[in-house]
């Protein structure tokens, strides 16, 4: 069987193929010139200042703060809110003006759409706000959320649980091995048998937020007191030639791809 037949068999077209190759050929081309922003002037922004300063937080009050935020603006802007919030009182500007709440968008991976878990995203937003500008191909902004990623993807979630939770009756963990929202709350949806709409996945969902911003906080407070080693062991980009997560085979199965070599 051809290529082309191969990929048209899976329902993918050729156009969808082909403009996920340019934007690879894309990005690998930015981060060859060694870091993607040198300093915020590099970005264009006049306005632009940060990182913003940080002071220590406590994890398990900032997950008391991220739950109740999830009932009102989900998984993306709760873990925001709960580090953003708590921020405008200990610090004030710039984050009294940081507009959290439009973060709401992440909510469903994106919309609904099931993309990147909005806890995660939340969180990366949160660390790269506080630690600053990408300067020669890595930051500590960046690791931190590299690290989150691989927690995400290898815990038991939710690992928080909240003082009074809405949902009294125990709720099961599952591990999801991505960072994706779609896999995440599916495979919890598939352990707990409960629907997308019922109470228990969304305190579940409400939980993984808290435990998100949990784990945020202690990785700031260890990078605040200059403590702070990164623990991810995994680029699938130089690993593989590719943007992608540790899981290859559960997608692909046993014969995973390999990407055009440089
Ligand atoms: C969440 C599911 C998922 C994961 C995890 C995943 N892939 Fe993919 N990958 C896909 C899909 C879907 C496509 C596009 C359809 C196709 O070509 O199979 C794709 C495409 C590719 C392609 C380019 C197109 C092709 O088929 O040749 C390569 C190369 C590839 N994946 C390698 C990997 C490697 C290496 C890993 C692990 C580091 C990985 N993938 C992890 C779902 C996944």
């Amino acid at each position: 069987m051809g290529k082309d037949e191969k990929i048209e068999k899976k329902g993918v077209s050729r156009r969808q193929v082909m403009a996920g190759a340019g934007m690879f050929a894309a990005t690998a081309a930015l981060a060859n010139f060694g870091g993607l922003i040198k300093n915020a002037e590099a970005t264009g922004g006049s306005t632009e200042n940060w990182p913003w300063p940080y002071k220590k937080l406590d994890p398990a009050k900032t997950a008391e703060i991220a739950y109740k935020e999830w009932y009102r603006v989900f998984c993306g802007a709760a873990v925001i809110n709960s580090v953003v919030g708590q921020l405008r009182e200990k610090v004030g500007e710039p984050y009294t003006s940081f507009p959290a709440d439009a973060f709401v968008f992440l909510e469903g991976g994106q919309v609904g759409w099931g993309t990147i878990c909005g806890s995660s995203a939340g969180a990366n937003i949160v660390a790269n706000l506080i630690i600053g500008p990408r300067v020669a191909g890595a930051h500590e902004g960046h690791e931190i959320s590299k690290d989150l990623m691989q927690w995400y993807s290898e815990t038991a979630l939710p690992t928080f649980t909240p003082k009074n939770p809405k949902i009294t009756a125990h709720l099961p963990t599952t591990i999801s091995e991505s960072p994706l929202c779609h896999i995440s709350v599916g495979k919890w949806m598939k352990e707990a048998n409960k629907p997308l709409k019922s109470p228990e996945r969304k305190d579940r969902c409400a939980r993984v937020a808290a435990s998100t911003a949990y784990r945020l906080v202690e990785l700031l407070n260890e990078w605040h007191d200059g403590d702070y080693e990164s623990s991810s062991d995994f680029s699938a980009a130089s690993e593989h030639g590719i943007t992608g997560q540790f899981n290859c085979m559960e997608c692909h199965g046993a014969d995973v791809p390999e990407p055009p070599q440089a």
